[in-house]
């Protein structure tokens, strides 16, 4: 006979430091059927700058630190497999210079600071997007921290750099062509397999920050089956209690991938 359905082994152990709050929602998650792979659209880090009156959009970003920091430590307390965040668009080199400036340098000092945390964790750091659009301090910073952290077991935090949907397809696709000189070749794997994503499960949920219903050239081809959670919340206000409630949501909503019932994902 089964054992009757608990809440996972770990979980007492993992929300042992949450609140009463975090502790009530997260028992009302059916552990079985948590996303393996959750990608989050990180917006509004400008419009909380502005509305505590600051004059710097980078006191925002600064803020969303702390937040790319709980819901890293999180997810992989809730042994998620895959976590992506959309850190910096390949559009957003279009922003002022000042900002861009600004960003690379947190970056960087994210990536140094952040590899202890890492490791205790056992969370794998890996990058998607033109990794080779970033300067140099920052690139070092994240090769080295991506090095550091190979061999970690536990959930892969996916960095999204320098980042575009489209950008991926087309260095996708001349990939492809050199792989492939018979057309006939290719079909949905070849795809995946030669994407910045490769090996990894597409995500199951998106969410996105800042109220906005766009995906903004966000994981194009990978989303095509994900559950979009969007709230109004601006990321540096984005929490562990939005996490669950997010993680709640896509469990009320059923998936159909184009059947009629309870059907599995068209592919791995
Ligand atoms: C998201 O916040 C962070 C990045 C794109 C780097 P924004 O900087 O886009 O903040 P808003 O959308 O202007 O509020
Ligand atoms: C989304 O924010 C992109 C990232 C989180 C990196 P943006 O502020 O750049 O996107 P749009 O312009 O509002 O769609
Ligand atoms: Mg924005």
């Amino acid at each position: 006979m089964s054992e009757p359905i608990t809440p996972q082994a770990w979980w007492p152990e993992a929300s042992r430091d949450w609140s009463a709050d975090e502790r009530q929602l997260l028992a009302q998650l059916d552990p079985g059927r948590l996303p393996a792979h959750v990608a989050i659209i990180m917006d509004g880090n400008g419009r909380w700058a502005r509305q505590r009156g600051y004059l710097d959009r980078i006191r925002g970003h600064e803020a969303g630190i702390d937040s790319v920091r709980e819901a890293t430590r999180t997810c992989a307390q809730l042994r998620l497999q895959v976590l992506t965040l959309y850190a910096f668009s390949k559009e957003n080199w279009r922003r002022p210079k000042a900002e861009i400036a600004a960003l690379m340098e947190l970056l960087r000092r994210f990536l140094i600071a952040e590899r202890d945390e890492l490791m205790d964790n056992n969370i794998r750091l890996l990058a998607i997007g033109s990794l080779d659009d970033l300067p140099n301090g920052a690139r070092a910073a994240l090769d080295e921290t991506m090095r550091l952290t190979a061999n970690n077991t536990g959930m892969k935090l996916v960095l999204s750099l320098s980042y575009g949907g489209r950008d991926e397809l087309v260095r996708a696709a001349r990939k492809l062509v050199a792989q492939h000189p018979d057309p006939a070749q290719i079909n949905e794997a070849a795809i995946d397999a030669v994407l910045d994503t490769a090996g990894l499960p597409d995500p199951d949920l998106l969410v996105r920050t800042r109220g906005e219903m766009r995906v903004t050239n966000f994981l194009l081809w990978q989303i095509a089956y994900a559950v979009i959670f969007v709230t109004p919340v601006l990321w540096p206000d984005f929490r562990r209690r939005q996490l669950l409630e997010a993680l709640a949501d896509y469990q009320r909503r059923e998936r159909r991938y184009g059947g009629v019932g309870q059907s599995t994902a068209p592919r791995g």
